[in-house]
């Protein structure tokens, strides 16, 4: 059995090492006598890695400590509700921008807790660019600003991070988490489900500044969704295994550079997809160049037979999960932190052998 390229859009590659070292302890973790999916979550083994695992992310973010550091469940969709319900009160507005398919979901689900205000949308042009920030059109007083760091569906990317947004800015980062540094000084919340860039499906992680935690509704929520109990206390079972994944991915992070390393590791592989997509009218990329992903590079060949069989033939040359998602057609190469150059050069050069026999 043979490791593929994989392009997959999440769940998505892991680097080998990390997955090496779980192997290696899958039986036993350290002292334990068990494997880490055995033990107590508030037994020492299972504190320490979820210690690390704050720890890296302090380090790698530089968040120092006012913020907090969460591991929760029910994936990026439930924060499109919990973030809301949270910081969304009666007679507030909040202003979302609309860059795609997950900025959608999030804008319905605030909407069941209160008023939103959709500043800026691309949706006119099918998604393919990012609304600069001097054009957003905001509410009043907003209560936040909520984007889509990256839209992983139609390959667009904020390329800086909204420092002159009018209110705090709560960021669903599902698709490009620690994939470059952030600039933290407009966030508030930031959310990313794990498995894209760190780590496997089954942990969200939430990082909230404790000041705005603070200034939060103090409405009665329902516990499991109500920020200030998981701040307080590790209040129940967490995603033990994916914790523990995470906590080693965020060390690989660290150890190829932290996230300047990433950054560009992950420019490197753009530059080289997108520099094969722009040499020839063969491939179409469909996210204009100042809004192009650096994580989900979407593209489209002159016709659906042609991408049809691009994909298969892709496939058995290795090179997998290169569909583009089902709304949008196409073909998508997710190259997020794990994915290897080296599978970036490989699609690069099918991707010429594929233009010389069907072009
Ligand atoms: C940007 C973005 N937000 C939210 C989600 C939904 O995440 P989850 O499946 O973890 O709820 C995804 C999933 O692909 C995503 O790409």
């Amino acid at each position: 059995m043979k490791r593929l390229h994989n392009f997959s859009a999440g769940p998505g590659a892991l680097p080998v090492s990390v997955l090496e070292e779980a192997q290696q302890e899958m039986l036993v973790y350290g002292g334990a006598g068990a494997s880490i999916m055995e033990i107590s979550h508030r037994s020492p083994e299972y504190t320490a890695v979820a210690d690390s695992a704050r720890h890296q992310l302090t380090a790698l973010l530089g968040l120092g400590d006012d913020w907090h550091v969460l591991f929760l469940q029910g994936g990026a969709s439930l924060q499109f509700y919990q973030t809301a319900l949270n910081f969304l009160s009666d007679g507030q507005t909040a202003d979302y921008v609309n860059t795609g398919s997950w900025s959608k979901k999030a804008i319905a689900e605030a909407r069941r807790v209160g008023d939103v205000n959709v500043a800026a949308s691309s949706a006119d042009d099918n998604f393919s660019h990012i609304p600069p920030v001097a054009s957003w059109a905001h509410s009043k007083r907003p209560a936040y600003v909520h984007i889509t760091s990256n839209n992983t569906i139609f390959g667009t990317q904020f390329q800086e991070d909204p420092v002159s947004a009018p209110a705090p800015v709560i960021c669903d980062a599902s698709s490009d988490f620690l994939s470059r540094p952030m600039d933290l000084t407009p966030y508030s919340v930031i959310y990313a489900g794990a498995q894209k860039n760190i780590g496997p499906a089954g942990v969200t992680v939430v990082l909230i500044r404790k000041s705005f935690l603070e200034q939060a509704s103090q409405k009665d929520l329902p516990t499991m969704l109500d920020y200030r109990v998981h701040a307080e206390k590790l209040f129940n079972t967490p995603p033990v295994f994916a914790v523990y994944m995470v906590e080693k991915v965020l060390r690989w992070i660290a150890g190829e550079g932290g996230l300047l390393g990433m950054k560009s590791r992950n420019e490197e592989k753009a530059a080289l997809l997108y520099e094969r997509i722009d040499r020839t009218d063969f491939y179409r990329g469909t996210a204009r160049p100042d809004s192009r992903s650096k994580m989900n590079v979407t593209f489209r060949l002159p016709s659906e037979e042609l991408e049809s069989a691009f994909i298969a033939d892709a496939k058995k040359e290795g090179l997998v999960a290169l569909k583009g998602h089902r709304s949008a057609g196409g073909i998508r190469a997710s190259i997020y932190n794990a994915c290897e150059l080296s599978s970036v050069e490989a699609l690069v050069g099918f991707m010429t052998d594929f233009e010389k026999k069907n072009g």
